[in-house]
Formats: C-alpha cells, sequence, structure tokens
C-alpha cells in the first residue's frame, strides 16, 4: 500500500493550520510582563522596554513614536490619576505586551482609585484635574496613535488599558495592495 501513514498526515495537518494561523497572526509569538513601582521615573522605563520589544519586527519611525507616546500616557495616567502622584514603592504598574504575528498587544494595569465614568474620561479635553496643567488629551492620543484602545476601571479596585496596533513595513505595504 502507498500513502503516507495516518499519523504523518494528521501532524501535516496540524502544521499547515499553524501556518496559516501564523500567517493571519492569531498565534502568540512573543509575549513579556513587566511590573514596577508607580514613580513617574519608570514611565520612560516602560516606553523603552516596549520599544525594545516590538523592534524586530522593524518599525517605522511614525509606529515606534506613536507606541512610545502611548505607552507613556498610560503610565502617566497610572502614576498620576491612579496612585495619585504617592510616589509609593508599594503601588505597581503591570504592564504586559504580547506580539500576535505584528499585531502587538499592550495590556496596563494599576491598582488605584479607578475611573468613575470612563466613558466621560475618554473624552477628548476632559481632566479631572486641570488646575495641575493637564490639557485631558491622554486618551484621545492613544486612541489616536493606536489601532484599538480598551479601558475598564472600577472604583476603588483600579484601571486596566489594552490597546493594540499593527506593526511594521508589511502593514503600510498590505495597505497599498
Ligand atoms: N489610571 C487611571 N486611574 C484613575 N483615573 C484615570 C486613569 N487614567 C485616566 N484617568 C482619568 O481620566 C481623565 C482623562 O485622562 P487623560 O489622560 O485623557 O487626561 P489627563 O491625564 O487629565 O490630561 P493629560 O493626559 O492631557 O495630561 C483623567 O483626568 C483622570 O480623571
Ligand atoms: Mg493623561
Amino acid at each position: 500500500m502507498t500513502g503516507r501513514p495516518a499519523d504523518e498526515e494528521k501532524g501535516m495537518g496540524i502544521k499547515m493550520i499553524e501556518i496559516i494561523e501564523k500567517k493571519k497572526g492569531n498565534t502568540v509569538t512573543n509575549k513579556m510582563r513587566l511590573e514596577f513601582a508607580a514613580l513617574s521615573n519608570n514611565e520612560s522605563f516602560a516606553r523603552m522596554a516596549v520599544a525594545a520589544f516590538i523592534t524586530p519586527l522593524n518599525p517605522t519611525l511614525e509606529e515606534m513614536s506613536d507606541v512610545k507616546t502611548a505607552i507613556s500616557e498610560a503610565v502617566t495616567n497610572a502614576v498620576l490619576h491612579g496612585y495619585e502622584n504617592r510616589n509609593s514603592l508599594e503601588d505597581r504598574i503591570c504592564m504586559e505586551c504580547m506580539l500576535r504575528g505584528d499585531v502587538l498587544e499592550v495590556e496596563i494595569a494599576d491598582r488605584g482609585i479607578g475611573i468613575e465614568d470612563v466613558r466621560l474620561a475618554m473624552e477628548p479635553l476632559y481632566t479631572s484635574k486641570p488646575d495641575q496643567d493637564r490639557s485631558g488629551m491622554g486618551f484621545a492620543f492613544m486612541e489616536a496613535f493606536m489601532d484599538n484602545l480598551e479601558v475598564e476601571s472600577e472604583m476603588g479596585c483600579g484601571t486596566l488599558v489594552r490597546m493594540c496596533k499593527k506593526i511594521g513595513i508589511s502593514s503600510w505595504i498590505d495597505s497599498e495592495e
């Protein structure tokens, strides 16, 4: 009898599905998780860490700058609003990054005071701290510079910001086609 043994064929089938899924960008291809103290100094640390994480995808300068700005805004919000700029080493921010092919997914979470009205907070120019020279544009920048932004929050429990963006030269080649 000719032909491949059933097990070998099954193995090839699984491999093909893996290749197709990877191409579609559904498979997680890299992951990292950082936890750091909610100090304003750590904003640049977080930004640089994500920049290094996406470097293998060959981001354009604009993509790199967009991602760094979005990360800075989210971390600054956690420090200033979530933890009310207390500068305590006990206050932690957790940042999780994931790559699905050339799509970056980032989650930035704090266990701070939370946001009472997320929809209002996300409105451009809304700030709860106009006296502190805030312009209320943080969420608007995150929305503009990333492909997607979601915010979940509970008063007294904290806030989770989830963002994603397609990275790398293939994103604009694809859109040209
Ligand atoms: N992590 C957070 N925890 C608690 N409140 C938050 C958090 N992030 C944002 N907020 C609330 O949402 C509002 C809007 O945030 P946004 O970043 O858009 O503006 P801002 O921080 O006030 O000003 P800017 O970012 O322009 O300096 C904040 O004023 C604050 O009330
Ligand atoms: Mg802000």
